[in-house]
């Protein structure tokens, strides 16, 4: 996804702190700027803001190496030179460590999690259990029983830390030679000893990464078209990219709306995945085997395709920004309801998406067909604006499939 890259500036620096003051003269010598860091953004939807930033000029703290759970304790309320700046090691970039931090802000500066060079064996996800939850096929009005993951929740470990809202910056620093001296700065100047709080001079570090995105995104949005003759940049940028789709037969793209006597198959891939840190969200286990495993098929069905003639067209697409709300494929649904695509949903025979076929320990492959009878018999229903992904039961037959391991 395009994120909001040039909007905030990565800036990450380590100082003594000598009686609270950094003097800028001798910045060079007392600042070690870290290259490799990735901040967590703010992102907004209609109504809420979530994700984090910074002060306008940063935030300093003095640095805590959090060693365990329990040492908590000494960044939310005993320690005496708050506020902190948290390094946290990646087994305790936990949701409860984090929503603590969260509640005690006011002590928190800002906090650093040290990236793990393996995954974690036991997994990780910063997104919901239920990814998507109240924008996908089946909602209140149409197979309540299975909404809200009811019947199977597809994401397990998810805990949700993405969709919360951070008063301090979050930043993901790289496990190298520059995260080792903050580490041995900490224990050179700043650990507790026998449980006496340390004297200056101690380690501090700032973390900037200050968005002005606010609120939600009407207001945004707003403020963005207000010009501001400081900042050339705006506010806010929509989230964008593009969606990319072939069918395996020509057709003609410059005339839109309705094909009369074309029926398509969707094959659907997702080509976005997304982390708590922006920009390192390589999903190689959920968006990327999906979207090798239909290059794959297309390959394989290249000549097959162009020598029988089918009477229905394979239209391979691949949508972006699945993970936030679908937005690819909402787009296409609009844009063929407003006949500015080159067919429209009268058009389409039966989608079928390539889920998660993951890696590793490869079970077996599900296949989802969506199990309300209202599909199967081709039926129509009226659908409120917004669900658009719901549009999808209106053809008579939508397959996910996926691997469960
Ligand atoms: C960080 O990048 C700057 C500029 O490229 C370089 O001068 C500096 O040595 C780098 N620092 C480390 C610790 O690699
Ligand atoms: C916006 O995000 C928040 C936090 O995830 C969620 O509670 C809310 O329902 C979302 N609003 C809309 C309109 O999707
Ligand atoms: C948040 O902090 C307050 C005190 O600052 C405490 O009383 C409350 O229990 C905390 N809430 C959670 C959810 O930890
Ligand atoms: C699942 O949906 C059914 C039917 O709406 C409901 O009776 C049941 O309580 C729900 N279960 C959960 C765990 O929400
Ligand atoms: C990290 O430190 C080790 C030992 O001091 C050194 O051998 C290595 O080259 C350093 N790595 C980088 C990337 O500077
Ligand atoms: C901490 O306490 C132990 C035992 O009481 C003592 O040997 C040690 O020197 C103390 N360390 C410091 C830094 O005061
Ligand atoms: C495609 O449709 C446009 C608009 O109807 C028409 O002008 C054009 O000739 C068509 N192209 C082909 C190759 O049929
Ligand atoms: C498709 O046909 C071409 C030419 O006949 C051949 O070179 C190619 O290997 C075939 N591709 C597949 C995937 O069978």
């Amino acid at each position: 996804m395009d994120f909001l890259t040039n909007k905030w500036i990565v800036y990450l620096a380590l100082c003594l702190f000598f009686t609270g003051v950094c003097c800028n003269s001798v910045e060079n010598k007392i600042y070690i700027k870290l290259n490799y860091t990735m901040p967590c953004v703010r992102l907004l939807n209609a109504t809420h803001q979530i994700g984090c930033q910074s002060s306008l000029s940063g935030d300093v703290g003095v640095l805590h190496v959090l060693e365990s759970e329990e040492n908590l304790d000494w960044v939310l309320r005993t320690g005496l030179h708050p506020p902190y700046m948290v390094i946290l090691e990646s087994p305790l970039f936990t949701r409860s460590i984090m929503m603590k931090l969260k509640n005690g802000s006011r002590r928190v500066a800002g906090v650093a999690v040290v990236a793990p060079n393996v995954n974690p064996p036991q997994g990780f996800s910063a997104h919901t259990s239920c990814p998507n939850e109240n924008s996908g096929v089946y909602s209140e009005n149409y197979g309540p029983g299975l909404a809200h993951c009811n019947t199977t929740v597809w994401n397990p470990l998810g805990n949700g830390l993405s969709y919360e809202e951070f008063d301090f910056p979050i930043f993901s620093l790289k496990d190298d030679n520059d995260t080792q001296l903050i580490r041995q700065c900490y224990v050179d100047h700043n650990r507790p000893m026998n449980g006496s709080d340390p004297q200056y001079p101690l380690c501090a570090m700032q973390l900037f990464s200050h968005m002005s995105a606010v609120t939600n995104t009407a207001t945004c949005m707003r403020r963005n078209s207000i010009s501001f003759s400081i900042s050339p940049e705006g506010v806010c940028d929509p989230l964008s990219d593009h969606n990319i789709w072939a069918p395996a037969k020509p057709l003609n793209t410059t005339e839109k709306g309705h094909k009369v006597g074309e029926r398509v198959v969707l094959a659907t891939a997702r080509l976005d995945s997304r982390s708590f840190f922006s920009d390192i969200g390589p999903g190689a286990e959920s968006a990327a085997s999906g979207l090798v495993t239909l290059l794959a098929a297309a390959h394989a069905l290249r000549n097959a395709t162009q020598e029988a003639q089918l009477d229905r067209t394979i239209f391979y697409t691949f949508f972006h920004g699945e993970t936030f709300d679908y937005i690819g494929s909402s787009r296409i649904v609009y844009d063929m309801e407003k006949n500015q695509f080159p067919i429209d949903l009268d058009n389409i025979h039966s989608v079928l998406e390539i889920g998660q076929v993951c890696l590793g320990n490869l079970v077996s492959i599900f296949s989802l067909s969506d199990c309300i009878p209202a599909l199967r018999s081709g039926s129509t229903q009226t659908l409120s604006p917004g669900e658009t992904e719901a549009q999808m039961k209106r053809f008579d037959y939508a397959v996910q499939i996926n691997t469960i391991t």
